[in-house]
C-alpha cells in the first residue's frame, strides 16, 4: 500500500511558518493583504474564494473579497483592479478563474500589476518563471507540488516526470520548474491529443495528472513504485452525503495506490497546498514592499 502524501499535514507546517512571518512583518508595520475578485456566482469558485479568505485571516493577514455580478462590464472590472493596484494595504491580487465568457480573461490578468500578481498569471511573471528569474511569482499549484516533493524528500534529479495536461495554471510552469537546474528532472508533457497516453505514463518515475477527468489514470497506466500527484478536483454527485457531492481526482485511487510508492489523495492532497502557496506568495509580496520602503 502506498505512502499517502498529505497536503493537509504539509500545509499545516507551512501555515505555521507563514503565521510567524506575518507576525514579524506586522511588528515591522506591514500586514500582508490579499484581495480576491470573484465575478458571478459559480458555486465552486465561491467555495474556493471563501477558503482563501479564511486561510488568510487565520494566518493573521488582511483579506478582502470583491464580489461582482456575472454581467459586470470590462471597464468596471478594470476599474476595480486599478483601485487594488493602487491600494497600499493590498499586496496580492487574485482574480478567480474561470471568468464569465464575455470578459477578455487575458486582458484582465494583464491588468493586475505584476508586483501584486500572486497568482503568477501575468505574462511578465509567467516569463520570469520560464527563464528562472526569481523576481516573479510561481503559480500556487506548481509551487505547492515542488514544496511537497522537497518536504517529502522525493528525489527529482535525473528522474522521468510525466505530466498529463498542458494548462497555463499547472502543467506548463511545473514542467519548467522541474527541468530547471536544481530539480534536474527529465520532463514529458502530454495532453489530450497524445497518442497512446499509457505508453508515456508507464514510463513515469513521478506522474503528475492535472486534467479534471475522474478515472483517467488506471492501474495499468502506472509503473509500480512510482510517485503519483493527482491535481484533479471534479465534483461528482453523491446524494448519500449532506453536501450532495464529492470531490474526486483524475486517478483511480483504490487501484493505483496498491502499486505505487506514494500518492496524493483527493481531497487533502495538492488542493490545500494551492491555498497555502497563495498565502506564501502574498507574504513574499508584502516583504518585498517592506524592503523597497527601506532603501
Ligand atoms: N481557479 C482555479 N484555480 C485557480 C487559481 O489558482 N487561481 C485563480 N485565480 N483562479 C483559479
Amino acid at each position: 500500500m502506498a505512502r499517502v502524501i498529505s497536503g493537509t499535514a504539509i500545509s499545516g507546517e507551512i501555515r505555521a511558518e507563514i503565521a510567524a512571518e506575518v507576525e514579524e512583518l506586522r511588528q515591522a508595520g506591514i500586514t500582508p493583504g490579499l484581495a480576491v475578485v470573484l465575478v458571478g456566482s459559480d458555486e465552486a469558485s465561491a467555495v474556493y474564494v471563501r477558503m482563501k479568505a479564511r486561510a488568510c485571516e487565520r494566518a493573521g493577514m488582511l483579506s478582502r473579497t470583491i464580489h461582482l455580478p456575472a454581467d459586470v462590464g470590462e471597464d468596471e472590472l478594470f476599474g476595480v483592479i486599478d483601485g487594488l493596484n493602487a491600494d497600499p494595504a493590498i499586496h496580492g491580487i487574485l482574480v478567480q478563474l474561470p471568468l464569465p465568457g464575455h470578459l477578455p480573461y487575458k486582458a484582465v490578468l494583464e491588468r493586475v500589476t505584476p508586483e501584486k500578481d500572486v497568482d503568477g498569471f501575468h505574462p511578465l511573471n509567467a516569463g520570469r518563471a520560464f527563464v528562472g528569474d526569481p523576481r516573479g511569482f510561481i503559480p500556487a499549484t506548481p509551487a505547492g507540488i515542488m514544496e511537497m516533493l522537497r518536504r517529502e524528500d522525493i528525489p527529482t534529479r535525473g528522474k522521468h516526470v510525466v505530466i498529463v495536461g498542458r494548462s497555463l495554471i499547472v502543467s506548463k510552469p511545473l514542467a519548467s520548474l522541474l527541468m530547471a537546474p536544481g530539480p534536474d528532472a527529465t520532463v514529458t508533457l502530454t495532453h489530450k491529443h497524445t497518442v497512446d497516453l499509457a505508453s508515456h505514463t508507464r514510463m513515469a518515475d513521478i506522474l503528475i495528472v492535472a486534467v479534471g477527468k475522474p478515472g483517467l489514470i488506471t492501474p495499468e497506466m502506472v509503473k509500480p513504485g512510482a510517485v503519483v500527484f493527482d491535481v484533479g478536483t471534479t465534483r461528482v454527485a453523491d446524494p448519500s452525503i449532506p453536501e450532495g457531492y464529492r470531490i474526486v481526482g483524475d486517478v483511480d485511487y483504490e487501484g493505483v495506490s496498491q502499486l505505487v510508492e506514494a500518492i496524493t489523495p483527493v481531497p487533502g492532497g495538492v488542493g490545500p497546498m494551492t491555498i497555502t502557496m497563495l498565502l506564501v506568495n502574498t507574504v513574499i509580496a508584502a516583504r518585498r514592499k517592506l524592503e523597497e520602503s527601506r532603501v
